[in-house]
């Protein structure tokens, strides 16, 4: 696919891989809007990137996600490249906290259900266009499970599984699904774990722009790379490795 001249949303911009992804194709000459949650921060943004633009919508409501879909339908009919990259992530221990259920639906309803209800408000838009795609972040622990982390990692294996059927369904469509694997990244989700193997947001985003050009299926940065050819070998591996992660 080309990577120059597209029209592009991501979601989960403000911040993180989704803000390196907003800067580095905005770079290479595409027309960029990002989504945030928080309102202030996507005000801060957009004001040091006058030439996007920007929604700001939480997306654990599904009526947001609908309203975002005809927002973009009428400011942004030309839109040819969905990034399906907002995440959020908490920790569990459910010998411990009984409460743990109440994060579950906030997890769930981001990582997994909102990317679902997004893509397919806006696969017609994305349909007519000659050459489109749409990608989804999912996560290393999608395929290798940390324990502290189950329903993150039960989200992003739910969210791979969904892009590679929906890849088969799209196959003779001008549509091609995406797939974009992080390894472990600096970015604010994962602030309070140690800097410590982090990868940083620019070369992720740089792994994918050139991906997207090569037209990679799936893209795994870093160390995803690694991990993921060591699961393939020894997945007992691959988890200790995890595991032994801080
Ligand atoms: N960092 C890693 O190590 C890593 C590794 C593998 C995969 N990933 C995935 O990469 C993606 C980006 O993560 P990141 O590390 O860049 O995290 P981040 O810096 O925390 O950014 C997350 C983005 O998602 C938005 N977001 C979170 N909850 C939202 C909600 N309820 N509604 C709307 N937007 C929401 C945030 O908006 P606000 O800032 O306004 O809240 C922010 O723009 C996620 O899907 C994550 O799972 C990250």
């Amino acid at each position: 696919m080309k990577i120059t001249g597209n029209t592009i949303l991501i979601t989960g911009g403000t911040s993180g891989i989704g803000l390196a992804l907003a800067r580095a194709l905005s770079a290479k000459g595409n027309r960029v809007a990002i989504t945030g949650r928080d309102p202030d921060k996507l005000k801060r943004i957009l004001g040091e990137n006058p030439e996007w633009i920007g929604y700001a919508i939480d997306l654990i409501r599904p009526e947001s996600v609908l309203e975002l879909a005809t927002s973009i339908q009428s400011d942004l009919p030309e839109l040819n490249l969905l990034i399906n990259n907002a995440g959020l992530q908490f920790e569990h221990s459910f010998l411990e906290d009984s409460q743990a259920l109440n994060r579950v639906q906030p997890e769930c309803r981001v990582n997994l259900e909102a990317p679902i209800r997004l893509t397919l408000a806006l696969l017609p838009l994305l349909l007519q266009s000659p050459e489109a795609a749409v990608v989804y972040t999912t996560s290393a622990l999608g395929e290798v499970p940390k324990s502290s982390f189950p329903v993150y990692a039960a989200s992003k294996a739910g969210l791979s599984a969904f892009a590679t059927a929906l890849g088969v369904q799209l196959k003779d469509t001008n549509l091609r699904v995406m797939e974009l694997v992080p390894p472990l990244t600096e970015t604010p989700l994962n602030a309070h774990r140690p800097a410590r193997g982090k990868m940083n947001p620019d070369q992720v985003a740089a792994e994918f722009v050139s991906s997207l050009g090569r037209n990679r299926r799936i893209v795994r940065p870093g160390k995803a790379r690694i991990l993921h050819a060591i699961h393939r070998v020894s997945p007992r591996l691959a988890r200790r490795i995890i595991e032994a992660q801080p």
